[in-house]
């Protein structure tokens, strides 16, 4: 039966490391956070989905339901968000998915019915085609599986999500934004995700994922440096679920660190604010810190230890529950 009303809500996420591993079916350990978008659709038959804005995200959503088969029925949406948008923090990605499930359950499509792949694929088409910019899956399957107190470790070649418990015993993450909004990087972004797939089309292998450290100095600068940050990145994930694991919060800081040089000197993501902000960080005393989401701007992501008070600017952030479908 379909709904008259339905409220959506989809989280943003902080991405613990694992970094321009996902288009590259590599590995990745985020998890959504409380801050997100929520969307309010009405049930208005005979219309358009109208309201939002009008936003291309939203329109792209609804092209995109439409076109793998679901039925949307005209709808007036309203959208609220206490999630800062061009930070780094996948705003698009928690729009796209909570206009999706309130479209669905307004059909009177159960959200937990739907196969949760179609729906990230569904929402990263929209985002790719009301956007331009080609991103991985990172964003919109860290905003659906989130789960409380855990951060998902995420394998991009079987799309398999092993949720991983963030104890942080007295430890803190926080982000700051270096005040340089994400928007503008879409061009970085789409050069860095052609660089991986020339890479991988010259070693002869599908992704990335199947090159390993050989391989290395088989390619030309920069397309080695970039497979030297993917390999030593997806390492790193696996370092630090071990850390979690062993409640090694002083390992993991250095993982941050280390996972920032690379994205730095070996992907060339970073900038001039994002470089300031982290020192910033680091002087603070943080115990490890890094650029997060695609680079090029956005926030930093940094780690405290239990005796240190969060600098200024510095908002704390816990996983929190994944995308849900609030009332209708
Ligand atoms: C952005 C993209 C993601 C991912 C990250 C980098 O957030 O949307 O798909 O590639 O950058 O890890």
């Amino acid at each position: 039966m379909s709904a008259a009303r339905v409220r959506a809500f989809a989280p943003g996420r902080v991405n613990l490391i694992g970094e321009h591993t996902d288009y590259n079916d590599g590995l990745s350990l985020p998890f959504a956070i409380v801050e997100g978008v929520t969307v309010d659709a009405m049930l208005r038959p005979g219309r358009e989905v109208v309201g939002g804005g009008p936003s291309p995200l939203v329109s792209a959503v609804v092209e995109e339901l439409r076109a793998a088969g679901q039925e949307v029925p005209g709808a007036e949406i309203g959208i609220s968000s206490n999630l800062a948008e061009g930070e780094g923090l996948a705003s698009s990605a928690a729009l796209a998915v909570a206009v999706a499930l309130a479209l669905l359950g307004l059909a009177g499509e159960r959200a937990e019915r739907v196969e949760r792949v179609e729906l990230v694929r569904l929402c990263q088409r929209a985002e790719h085609r009301a956007l331009g910019t080609r991103s991985g899956l990172l964003d919109q399957l860290a905003s659906l599986c989130g789960s409380e107190g855990h951060a998902a470790r995420i394998d991009f070649r079987s799309l398999e999500v092993d949720p991983v418990p963030l104890g942080l015993l007295g430890w803190r993450l926080g982000v700051a934004s270096s005040g340089e909004r994400r928007e503008l990087a879409a061009s970085g972004y789409n050069e860095r995700r052609a660089e991986c797939e020339r890479a991988a089309e010259m070693l002869g292998v599908g992704s990335l994922r199947l090159a390993d450290g050989s391989d290395i100095d088989r390619l030309p600068d920069p397309l080695n440096r970039r497979l030297a940050h993917v390999l030593s990145e997806n390492d790193r994930v696996e370092k630090a679920v071990t850390a979690l694991r062993e409640e090694d919060l002083a390992g993991l800081g250095r993982l941050l660190d280390a996972s920032h040089a690379s994205l730095r000197d070996l992907y060339d993501a970073s900038t001039p604010a994002v470089e300031r902000t982290v020192d910033r960080l680091r002087e603070a005393g943080a115990a490890g810190a890094r650029m997060m989401g695609g680079g090029f701007g956005g926030s930093v992501l940094a780690l405290f230890g239990p005796d240190v008070d969060l600098p200024r600017g510095v908002r704390a952030v816990a996983p929190a529950a994944g995308a849900h479908v609030l009332a209708s």
